[in-house]
């Protein structure tokens, strides 16, 4: 087993053993799982793609107070400290610096086939029954109703306003989990993404049956 990938585990796993939000390691260990998956088949630097996923959450935006480059650069510095070579630390900071989701209006390109297998992995994470269960720890950790039918869902044009949202978790699915299955980066995170955002459908018409409210309220899903 490389080393590199050893030591980012064991740190990983250590940092974020109790995280209660649906951060913790066994997410960042399925990111990691996925993004080899994904990077064998699409052909990408195995290694790289790997310490990404395993990194990819060192020092969340949404956790720190909303500071975006803290997470690359804690990646980078971490990397060095480790001994790994600057520009292999550099290739992953690019990495980290590219996963997350700005909001419904914001693109979020990547510059290599790698950061594009790592960000399908966390997006894959993010939607399916898992996804629906990490978003309801994620609302109850922060203090948000499960639903709130008065509460419109808001398509957010730009990455503060995402931020700073702190709607029902329900809205959740409609300003990014229902978008990610048309914004996956590679052939194979399409391909796992379609089966996961069938079950959110079909969760979010029970859910609103058995509400009481529409099927449809939200709009498309
Ligand atoms: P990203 O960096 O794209 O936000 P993460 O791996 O850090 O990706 O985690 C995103 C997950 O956190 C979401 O998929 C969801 O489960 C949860 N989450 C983030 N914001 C919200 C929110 N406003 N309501 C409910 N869950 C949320
Ligand atoms: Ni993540």
């Amino acid at each position: 087993m490389n080393e590199l990938i050893s030591i980012c585990e064991a740190e990983m796993k250590a940092k974020f053993s109790d995280e209660g939000s649906g951060h913790d390691w066994f997410h960042i260990l399925r990111v990691r799982n996925s993004a080899e998956k994904i990077a064998v088949a699409e052909g990408a630097n195995v290694e790289i793609t790997i310490l990404a996923a395993l990194l990819h959450d060192i020092d969340d935006h949404k956790f720190n107070g909303g500071d975006v480059k803290a997470g690359p650069i804690a990646a980078y510095n971490f990397l060095l400290s480790i001994g790994a070579k600057t520009d292999l630390a550099q290739s992953v900071a690019d990495i980290v610096d590219q996963v997350t989701f700005k909001g419904a209006g914001v693109d979020t390109p990547v510059t290599s086939i790698e950061a594009a297998c790592v960000q399908d992995a966390d997006r894959l994470d993010a939607i399916g029954a898992i996804g629906v269960a990490r978003a309801f720890a994620f609302g109850g950790c922060k203090g948000r109703l499960l639903f709130d039918p008065d509460d419109v869902p808001a398509p957010h044009q730009d990455f503060e306003s995402y931020k700073a949202n702190k709607g029902a978790t329900i809205n959740h699915f409609f300003e990014k989990l229902l978008l990610l299955k048309d914004r996956m980066q590679t052939n194979t995170g399409r391909a796992l993404a379609n089966d996961r955002h069938a079950f959110m459908q079909q969760f979010l018409f029970e859910f609103f049956d058995e509400w009481g409210v529409s099927r449809n309220w939200g709009g498309e899903k």
